[in-house]
């Protein structure tokens, strides 16, 4: 009875792996026969190699697009191709056959590495008009899983040198649940150390550099293998130039026009320094719609402080000026008087100077606003008040030290790149 039963046990098993080679060796070159071989007896749910070494994992990609850097919910996006490269003996193609592109229904059929991208924050697989990914199998039982992502991934964006500012964003993957004992991630080694970039036209920013590394993680008490690219972008400051900084600085250097006016000429002088600082603040205004609200001080914010301190001196040299000859005219009026006392031939010099004073003051407004107004006092005036003291010094002053202070900022923000 037991003997029967295991015959009929014997007679019922499929054919085993000889009889198929046996079937099919007389054409070798037949795929349909050779894969069917192949996966006879595949167990897709071990790894391949599954009591030896670790498997390794040969990781390379081709950026295609980058960008864009969102600052605000600080992330990327980037656009590559995949691949993966591994070794499963169990799917070794006879010799003459290499390199078989196979279609990516087989790709549910094996045992692949499940890479995940640890700082992807969303992502999909290109479906237009098919699944864009691939398989192929390549010589001695390599097999290439290539496929064309989206991914958007987190990126810690410090604006403090905003524009200037170089931002590194990282790509990070691993095995889901494969240890180091059972995955081990390599960057393919090959001249671009497994990160081709085509030619990347990027609207903010330029990549100039990237690195790739490899390092281990421990998650959930297991070691796993982790490859880290690098991607570091400086950002295209030519907008905020235009924008910002050559205007801002035109009307800091506007704002010395006023040290060239008469002295006498406060309402005009302090005209031009007011109208500079109003002009800067819409300017700061326009610029800063385009920043991110962070809560720090960027670069050119503490341009535009810069440029803010150096209008509010010009408007206090003004004041200054201003101050400093009421106290002369006081000073001279005294001593007017004094001498009108002692003598009266000084008379009628004394009533001129405080008539040429007062014709000032007695202009009307509309007048005094005009621009007609102005150049008639300016001419007026040219001959009576002389260059004052703290104008001489303004005007070497101011330049020379906003020269320095901008030497400083862009040396600061731009060489000095060590922070
Ligand atoms: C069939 O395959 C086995 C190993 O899988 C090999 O030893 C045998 O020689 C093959 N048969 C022929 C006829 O080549
Ligand atoms: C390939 O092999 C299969 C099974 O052995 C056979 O049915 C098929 O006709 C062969 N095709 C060619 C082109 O030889
Ligand atoms: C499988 O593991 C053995 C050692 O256990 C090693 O010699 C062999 O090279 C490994 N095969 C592959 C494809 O890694
Ligand atoms: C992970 O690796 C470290 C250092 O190689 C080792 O000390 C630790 O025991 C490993 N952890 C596990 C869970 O294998």
């Amino acid at each position: 009875m037991w003997y029967l039963f295991f015959l009929t046990v014997i007679f019922l098993q499929p054919p085993n792996i000889y009889s198929l080679n046996e079937t099919c060796w007389p054409r070798a070159n037949n795929l349909t026969c050779v894969l069917n071989k192949l996966f006879f007896g595949y167990n897709k749910y071990l790894r391949p190699n599954q009591t030896g070494d670790p498997i390794r994992v040969q990781v390379y990609l081709m950026i295609t697009s980058l960008g864009p850097i969102a600052e605000l919910d600080m992330s990327y996006t980037m656009n590559l191709f995949f691949r993966q490269v591994w070794t499963d003996e169990r799917l070794t193609l006879p010799n003459k056959i290499s390199n078989v592109a196979v279609s990516t229904k087989l790709l549910s059929a094996i045992w692949k590495p499940d890479t995940y991208f640890i700082n992807s924050r969303s992502g999909f697989l290109h479906t237009t008009p098919t699944l864009n990914h691939l398989l192929r199998i390549l010589e001695n039982g390599r097999l290439l899983y290539s496929s064309r992502l989206t991914i958007k991934a987190s990126c810690s964006n410090f604006l403090r040198r905003f524009p200037l500012d170089i931002q590194t964003c990282p790509f990070i993957l691993s095995s889901y649940a494969y240890g180091t004992e059972d995955v081990i991630y390599d960057w393919k080694l090959d001249e671009n150390n497994g990160v081709e970039l085509v030619p990347l036209k990027l609207s903010q920013f330029d990549l100039f550099h990237y690195k790739t590394s490899k390092r281990i993680i421990q998650f959930n008490d297991r070691n796993h293998s982790v490859l880290q690219l690098d991607l570091s972008m400086r950002r295209n400051a030519g907008y905020y130039i235009l924008q910002g900084y050559i205007p801002a600085s035109l009307l800091v250097i506007l704002s010395w026009i006023s040290f060239w006016i008469n002295s006498d000429a406060t309402a005009d002088r302090v005209y031009i320094g007011v109208t500079c600082v109003l002009s800067l603040t819409t300017l700061i205004l326009d610029i800063r719609s385009y920043i991110p609200a962070v809560p720090y001080f960027t670069a050119i914010d503490y341009f535009f402080i810069m440029c803010y301190l150096f209008l509010f001196a010009s408007v206090i040299q003004l004041t200054a000026v201003h101050c400093h000859l009421d106290y002369r005219r006081t000073i001279r009026r005294k001593k007017v008087m004094k001498n009108l006392s002692k003598t009266s031939d000084r008379q009628n010099t004394s009533s001129k100077i405080s008539l040429s004073v007062q014709n000032i003051r007695q202009l009307n407004p509309t007048q005094r606003s005009t621009f007609a107004g102005v150049v008639q006092r300016l001419q007026n005036l040219q001959q009576k008040a002389p260059l004052h003291e703290f104008d001489r010094l303004a005007r070497i002053g101011f330049p020379l030290l906003f020269t320095l202070c901008n030497c400083i900022y862009w040396y600061i923000f731009v060489f000095y790149t060590s922070q």
